[in-house]
């Protein structure tokens, strides 16, 4: 790998929803036009409902994203209503896969209509492994739902139906990090050789406990990828730093703390918090 890369990780964008803050989303496109990362991936729920206008507006934030490289799948709330009919005519396939130098991200739709559950299913295992085959990078596996339980979420009932084949696949595939949204809380998990990471809603109140709304930002440098949780207006953290496996050491520093402060230290209203 030559040069660092600079991924984004914006997701639950959650458009119409009574909790959807305007101003923050609106600061989260400055942010990010101002971090100037090489790739954006966005991990579904742009919508509440899947309505045309829902939709409309999620895309006009995200065309403002100044970014080369654009990933976006739907989540649950997007396949509300036929909404994934809106999805395709807005934003293209529900799977796709992208290739840049030295970083393979495959992206892969796991709603189903009308259910807040999710899958993969058996015959798209096969298009997953092709995707990532011949791939000598960062393999990055991008999922609306999480493939793992996420701590401080509650009673645990949405992993994808398949989460344990889907892990098993992603482990056959040497996959460095898998990363999801729709649990609304960031986290990060080591699973054998591969990280399984979630991002929380970039710009809705919709939160569990006193987490706050943040994005994700993954840095690659050589071997190292680091992630960070960023909080909109406010400050960044990290919340693991591994070294990607494939030559007998994989190295990992977790922050488990992290956890708690989440939950009990409070929630710091935005600066500006209008339209909610
Ligand atoms: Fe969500
Ligand atoms: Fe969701």
């Amino acid at each position: 790998m030559t040069k660092s890369i600079k991924i984004a990780h914006i997701t639950d964008i959650h458009t119409g929803s009574q909790y959807f803050v305007n101003n923050l989303l609106t600061r989260v496109v400055k942010e990010l036009n101002d971090l100037k990362p090489d790739v954006l991936i966005v991990t579904g729920d742009l919508t509440t409902m899947g309505f045309k206008q829902e939709f409309t507006t999620a895309k006009a934030f995200i065309d403002r994203i100044e970014v080369k490289h654009k990933v976006v799948i739907p989540g649950n709330h997007d396949s509300r209503n036929v909404g994934y009919v809106h999805f395709e005519d807005l934003f293209g396939p529900r799977n796709l896969s992208l290739k840049v130098e030295g970083l393979t991200i495959v992206a892969v739709d796991s709603s189903e209509p009308d259910l807040d559950t999710g899958s993969i299913g058996r015959e798209r295992y096969e298009w997953v492994k092709e995707q990532f085959s011949e791939s000598d990078g960062v393999r990055i596996f991008a999922i609306h739902h999480h493939l793992l339980p996420v701590p401080g979420t509650g009673r645990e009932r949405s992993t994808i139906n398949d989460a344990a084949d889907v892990l098993e696949v992603l482990l056959d595939c040497n996959v460095d990090m898998s990363i999801s949204g729709h649990k609304h809380v960031p986290w990060s998990w080591r699973f054998e050789n591969m990280v399984v990471t979630t991002a929380a809603t970039c710009s809705t109140l919709r939160l569990r406990g006193n987490i706050k709304p943040s994005y994700n930002i993954y840095e690659i440098s050589g071997k190292t990828i680091s992630i960070h949780r960023q909080y909109p207006y406010g400050e960044r953290d990290t919340m693991a730093i591994f070294e990607k496996a494939g030559e007998g050491k994989h190295y990992l520093k977790w922050r488990r703390a992290r956890l708690r402060s989440l939950i009990v230290k409070g929630i710091e209203e935005p600066a500006e918090t209008g339209n909610i």
